[in-house]
């Protein structure tokens, strides 16, 4: 359960279908002092696709309409598809794949972050935006997976850069990039996510805590699903 939610908080997931949207939508429900949980992807009314940027725009507006959110998780992201796999090697760099990533990873999440930050409480607003350790640009010794890392990298750039936007505008907001750890799932599960990941609720417990946790001297961090700050 949290606690640094007022009673009866609203909350918003975003790509609610995930391993890890799944798994936070479902803790949440079971808050009781959370009021309600909207879930939207795909398949939902208001609903986006990352690939159609003005479905990004009728979503946010019809989102507009309702209550101010007090926790917003974008909970989306690409790894490998029918016609993307991550690069092993420079030679293997691709248009179309680079696109693709660009597109899911960081140009959807950064217009979603524009259009939902003025929809957050004012009083207690926190937006967790699920980035990976691998786009952190220090912390590359491994290489390889280019597209991946470039595009979580770019999406770091974009949520450091608002957090500063947002502490002049909106002083109480708590924008983070989180990393949820080796999780099992649809995206991790080609690269041995199923045996090196951990349950999807487990980490999205951990991640709750630590969101819990944050406050206004947080916004503007890297942060792992354990509450250790990372290297950008
Ligand atoms: N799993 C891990 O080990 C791990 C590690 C580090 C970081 N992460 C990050 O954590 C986040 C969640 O990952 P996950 O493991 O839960 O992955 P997942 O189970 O594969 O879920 C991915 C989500 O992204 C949505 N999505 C993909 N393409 C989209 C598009 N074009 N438009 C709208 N939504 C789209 C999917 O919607 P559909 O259901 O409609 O396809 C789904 O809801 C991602 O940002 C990922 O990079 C995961």
């Amino acid at each position: 359960m949290t606690h640094s939610f007022p009673d009866q908080f609203r909350a918003l997931i975003v790509g609610h279908s995930g391993a890890i949207g799944q798994a936070m939508t479902t803790l949440l429900a079971a808050d009781p002092r959370c009021q309600s949980v909207t879930g939207i992807g795909r398949n939902t009314d208001p609903g986006f696709d990352f690939q159609i940027p003005a479905s990004i725009e009728t979503c946010c507006a019809a989102l507009a309409q309702q209550p101010p959110f007090h926790l917003i998780v974008i909970a989306s992201g690409l790894l490998h598809s029918p016609t993307v796999k991550p690069e092993k090697k420079l030679a293997d760099l691709n248009f179309d794949s680079m696109q693709q990533l660009f597109c899911v990873n960081t140009l959807g999440p950064g217009l979603l972050m524009s259009r939902l930050a003025p929809l957050l409480d004012r009083q207690r607003g926190v937006m967790a935006i699920l980035s990976a350790k691998v786009g952190s640009i220090e912390d590359n010794r491994l290489g390889g997976w280019y597209s991946y890392r470039a595009s979580k990298a770019a999406l770091n750039m974009l949520i450091k850069t608002a957090s500063i936007e947002l502490k002049r505008t909106q002083p109480n907001t708590v924008l983070i990039a989180l990393h949820p750890g080796t999780v099992t799932s649809a995206l991790s599960r080609p690269f041995g996510g199923a045996t090196s990941g951990r349950p999807a609720l487990e980490a999205a417990q951990d991640m709750l805590n630590t969101i819990d946790s944050l406050g206004a001297t947080d916004s503007g961090s890297f942060v792992s699903y354990s509450g250790e700050r990372l290297p950008w």
